[in-house]
């Protein structure tokens, strides 16, 4: 009996005084374990007469209920302590500063193209596009160059397999296809016959076989395109002039109309903006140097009749633009390959914020 009451003060004792978990279970092996002392009193019980070991055995197994709960309460009461230590020593500082997020910047390019919608929106022409991939009668034939033009040479053409039915095609050499995809839309045809007037600028894609520091084998360009029955050469000479001094952001911005050719406009003007190149610096609307900055004309009576109007009775004026062109020079970017290489630390530095939508009253640039 003696040794029961010592068991019992060792085991309890060594369950009170484990001063952390590992402690605790070398206490509890101590007592409950293969060798501890409470199995060593139950191997004891089998030599035992019948009725001093039912007595002892109920002894013994209310001691070892005794243990187990002791364990179970230390347990617990090590395991909020441990945790009380853990969260003392993990503070957080809510006064440090938040690491950043990750911004990202738009693209030059989609910037300018805002920038376009933005300007042209205001004078009411809409945003109109056209596939990338072209048949050669929407690029070429419609545009009255027909099959064996010389203008077909200076395109330098992306050539692609012809279509099942035989239809040449090519990668589209500029934006003026769309303008005969659009006067071909019935629904637009409808608006002109109800006295409409058709107004889209086409800013998208376009393919030449080029190659060098102001020419990539794929660049962009915005088309415009005035439609209706009494749209002169003077509008044309005002919407551009407007146009190029919002973009900019020169009031006075000199331009210079020159006489040109293309075979979908005639008359046909280049454009150039006044600048001057003092100190090697470019600086837009002073000096007297001139920089051609687009094409532009009175749409081709052919061209109308193509599209399946009456040139009698419908014209209008057009223009196509090179956006990288403008871009780079509106932005001071010196080499047009960059615009394609996909380096993030260019994009972070040419990039614009996609919180600032251009418009004419809150800015259009930087
Ligand atoms: N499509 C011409 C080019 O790519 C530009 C242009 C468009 C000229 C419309 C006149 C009218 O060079």
């Amino acid at each position: 009996m003696d040794d029961l009451s010592t068991i019992r003060r060792e085991a309890l004792g060594a369950v009170e005084q484990a001063a952390d978990l590992a402690a605790l279970d070398a206490a509890r092996v101590a007592a409950l374990g293969k060798k501890g002392s409470i199995t060593g009193l139950m191997k004891t019980l089998g030599s035992l007469a019948p009725a001093e070991r039912r007595e002892f055995g109920a002894r013994v197994n209310e001691l070892k209920g005794e243990i187990e709960t002791a364990l179970e309460a230390r347990k617990s009461a090590l395991s909020a302590a441990a945790l009380a230590t853990k969260l003392g020593n993990e503070k957080v500082d809510v006064s440090l500063p938040p690491r950043p997020e990750a911004q990202g910047t738009l693209h030059p390019i989609g910037q300018v193209m805002d920038e376009l919608a933005a300007i042209f929106g205001e004078m009411g022409f809409s945003w109109a596009e056209g596939p990338d991939i072209e048949d050669d009668w929407h690029n070429f034939t419609a545009l009255n160059i027909p099959p064996d033009h010389p203008a077909r040479q200076m395109q330098d053409t992306f050539y692609l397999p012809p279509r099942a039915d035989g239809t040449p095609i090519v990668l589209r050499t500029h934006t003026s296809p769309v303008q005969a995809r659009t006067m071909l839309d019935q629904e637009v045809q409808k608006m002109l016959a109800e006295g409409g007037s058709l107004r889209i600028i086409v800013p998208g894609r376009t393919f030449r076989i080029d190659n060098d520091a102001t020419h990539t084998p794929m660049f962009h360009q915005v088309e415009g395109l005035v439609i209706d029955r009494t749209t002169h050469m003077g509008h044309l000479k005002g919407c551009l002039v407007d146009f190029c001094r919002a973009f900019f952001e020169v009031d006075d911005l000199p331009l210079r109309f020159r006489p040109s050719y293309f075979p979908f406009t005639e008359p046909s003007a280049e454009v150039d903006i006044g600048c001057s190149w003092a100190g090697g610096e470019l600086r837009i609307g002073a000096g007297d140097s001139w920089l051609e900055i687009l094409g532009s004309g009175m749409v081709h009576p052919n061209v109308i009749a193509n599209c399946g109007l009456d040139p009698a009775i419908y014209q209008g004026f057009a223009f196509g633009m090179g956006i990288d062109r403008i871009a780079m020079l509106k932005y001071g970017i010196a080499d047009l390959r960059s615009f394609f290489d996909a380096d993030l630390r260019w994009l972070r530095h040419y990039g614009f914020s996609a919180l600032e939508w251009p418009s004419l009253t809150g800015g259009l640039g930087r």
